[in-house]
């Protein structure tokens, strides 16, 4: 028998060998994770005692006590781990780098910088005794009702996928030392097709479209060697995710394959019996639940005494509570907690110079221009004052969005909101700044109006900061309606009576049906949830010192009824994907993002016209040129569109983007790399298969504006 504590095997034999000297007390232990806040802290050292696996949201010295009980006064010292929603920079500590939510950071189409943001967002989360963070999320956000949208990387999966996989890397970085964390891609699966837009209801999606359209995102963070994957509130063809074996276990676990486990969402055992009534007892809760894949169970505790009662009875499989023990803790060795379950970096990393230019140089690519009639870059000789006007200019809280911990309530150094930014900024030119809020997001009432209209009146430009606030993102806040909320568009059409020029800056959670403001803005600028720097690079941007180059990872609907208006829709005829009652087509589409330059594709070229399976992949080649006055950053984007299968395709198909940094007039050649994997079909015997025949490949700016196209033929 080997010694598990002995760092000189490999994670897999020690955790065997400690798997076969634990009793089943330890091992139902080691299965759960309960959170801190709701426990007083005897009640969190009696669980440690018990050998808890897991606690979430409790850090620092708490934290420490905890894992020294663990280690000390239980039989096997197995160590803690502690987990966190650490969803766009470090969410429990009010010191720490916050980054533009992951809608936000999707406008950036930038692998590398979502590595960035996982390793700084990783170190941090370390700091504070903490080992693993419930992120990313690697939903499809394509009912903009839906509350989370802004948790999401937008629409589109291979977009999501990349990026995803890329925060992984970030997070975990191999576990090469103290500043790495276990990710966990959530919430599997198709979390986001909740009927309606509604939060945790049931998304009618069938296998078929689940293993072509859902599955793959997860399938990027499995080959990134993502650690843990949450298993989803809602039901999938009225099987809740928590019970639902054929997607947990037989789909995720055994064909896809991941090394390591699978953790619940909040209280999903519990939910079984209180809300999805499928069973009506934590015994058959627990059981179906471990049968169904889980290995560790989020907050509900009556899971202990449920589980060991079914093992005395013989009614679970003991090879299913093994093998999730043994995943728990092989993960546990991976990250090296036996060695190291106190190690840390130096609480000098959080919010250090380094990490704010991370999140300054993420952010600098996280905000699409949408309009722009030539108002922006702001003429500085022109315009010497500006009224700042609206609700979200100057609140920290729905700049930072969902999972922030609620800006106001810290005092981060580098914190700027939108007047900060554009007041700093304008100093410098020595130009006056006036505020007036005008409105508030959801109170009614006008009584602010005058004032705004007056200061509108009396400068050159007005600024306007509208958009939604952290009431109406987020778990259980799903909307019917999608338009600005509150007196926001009334205010606008009066500020508009001033003859003044706006530019509307959006600070929001999601795509909103900004109609009205789409014909009579002279410039807009989507921010989403732009994090602490947000008002820095605003301002940078409307100033003209950084050139806008994010595009959109959302489609932006015209109206609520229109949802959902995702770009990548399969085919129809009657009607031609449009209504009788509104314009055809989303307001903004994916992909979509100007510049203060403009760009030209040429040369589009393929490796090969014909191909096989075995040619692996497909080099795709073009030309841009930047065809304006100043340097820019161009998103290409790659489509594909299959043009016959033997079940619909989409009409088009991202498979492909690079960020091209050209100088005025000059002309790079950018490429792709189509892997033949990515052009497979999901059949209805649910088999994924190259099909022959012909597939269009498109290059371009954006999903409606792809100059270049050729076809090539699997053979
Ligand atoms: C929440 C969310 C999930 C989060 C978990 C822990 O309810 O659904 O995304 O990671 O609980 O906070």
């Amino acid at each position: 028998m080997i010694d598990y504590k002995d760092p000189k095997y490999t994670s897999t034999e020690r955790a065997n060998a400690l798997l076969s000297l634990m009793t089943n007390e330890e091992k139902v232990g080691q299965m759960m994770q309960l959170a801190y806040k709701f426990m007083t802290r005897e009640e969190a050292l009696e669980w440690a005692k018990k050998g808890l696996g897991s606690y979430l949201h409790v850090l620092g010295d708490n934290a420490d006590e905890l894992q020294r009980t663990a280690i000390n006064e239980t039989r096997l010292g197995i160590p803690i781990i502690f987990g966190i929603d650490c969803i766009h920079g470090h969410a429990l500590n009010e010191y720490a780098t916050v980054f533009p939510t992951q809608l936000a950071m999707a406008q950036s189409f930038d692998r590398e910088a979502m590595r960035k943001c996982g390793r700084v967002s990783a170190t941090e989360v370390r700091c504070d005794s903490l080992h693993w963070t419930f992120s990313p999320v690697f939903c499809i956000g394509r009912d903009t009702r839906w509350g989370r949208i802004n948790e999401t990387f937008g629409e589109d999966p291979y977009l999501i996928g990349e990026l995803g996989a890329a925060i992984v890397d970030g997070y975990q970085n191999n576990f090469v030392d103290n500043t790495c964390i276990m990710a966990c891609a959530k919430h599997y699966i198709a979390y986001g097709e909740s009927i309606g837009g509604r939060d945790a209801y049931d998304s009618m999606v069938s296998e078929r479209m689940i293993r072509e359209t859902f599955l793959p995102p997860f399938e990027k963070a499995a080959k990134a060697g993502c650690k843990t994957y949450m298993t989803g509130y809602q039901s999938v063809d009225g099987v809740p995710m928590n019970s639902n074996r054929r997607l947990l276990r037989e789909v995720l676990k055994e064909e896809v394959g991941v090394d390591g486990f699978i953790i619940t969402d909040w209280a999903n055992v519990r939910s079984l019996i209180d809300n999805q009534k499928v069973c009506d007892n934590f015994e058959d809760a627990s059981r179906v639940s471990i049968d169904a894949g889980n290995d560790m169970i989020m907050q509900t505790e009556e899971f202990y005494d449920a589980t060991l009662k079914l093992i005395e009875n013989g009614q679970v499989d003991m090879k299913h509570i093994d093998d999730s023990v043994f995943r728990i803790l092989k993960a546990k060795f991976d990250m090296g907690l036996f060695e190291h379950p106190f190690e840390k970096p130096d609480r000098s990393k959080i919010c250090c110079d380094e990490h704010v230019e991370v999140d300054l140089e993420v952010t600098r690519e996280s905000m699409t221009l949408l309009k722009n009639d030539g108002i922006l870059p702001i003429n500085t000789k022109k315009v010497r004052k500006i009224a700042v006007i609206g609700p979200n200019a100057d609140d920290l809280e729905a700049q930072y969005g969902d999972w922030s911990c609620g800006a106001a309530n810290g005092h981060r150094k580098p914190a700027t909101s939108m007047l900060k930014g554009i007041k700093k900024r304008a100093k410098k030119d020595g130009i006056e700044v006036v505020y007036k809020k005008g409105c508030d997001i959801e109170k009614p009432g006008k009584r602010g109006f005058n004032a705004a209209i007056k200061a509108a009146k009396e400068s050159d430009l007005i600024i306007a900061v509208m958009g939604d606030y952290i009431e109406l993102n987020g778990e259980y806040k799903s909307r019917a309606t999608l338009d600005l909320p509150g007196e926001q568009t009334a205010l606008l059409i009066e500020l508009k009576k001033t003859k003044k020029p706006i530019v509307l800056v959006m600070v929001n959670g999601k795509p909103l049906c900004i109609n009205w403001e789409a014909e009579n803005m002279n410039a807009i600028l989507e921010t989403f949830n732009s994090g602490m720097v947000g008002g820095t690079v605003a301002a940078e941007i409307l100033f003209g010192d950084v050139n806008p180059s994010g595009k959109l990872p959302i489609s932006f609907p015209r109206t609520a009824g229109q949802v959902p208006v995702y770009y990548n829709y399969l085919p129809g005829w009657h009607g031609d994907n449009k209504y009788k009652d509104i314009e055809e087509g989303p307001l903004y589409p994916f992909g979509f993002g100007l510049s203060y330059t403009t760009f030209e594709y040429s040369n589009l070229s393929v490796s090969k016209t014909e191909f096989t399976e075995a040619d692996g992949e497909i080099i795709v080649t073009a030309k841009i040129k930047n065809t304006g006055k100043v340097k820019g950053t161009e998103i290409a984007q790659m489509y594909i569109h299959d043009v016959v299968g033997t079940v619909m395709r989409p009409i088009l198909e991202l498979k492909g983007f690079e960020r091209v940094e050209l100088d005025a007039g000059e002309e790079k050649t950018v490429s792709f790399t189509l892997p033949v994997e990515e052009l497979k079909v999901v059949e209805q015997n649910l088999e994924r298969v190259l099909e022959k025949g012909d597939f269009e490949i498109m290059v371009g700016g954006s999903s409606v504006d792809l100059p270049l196209i050729t076809t090539i033929k699997a053979v």
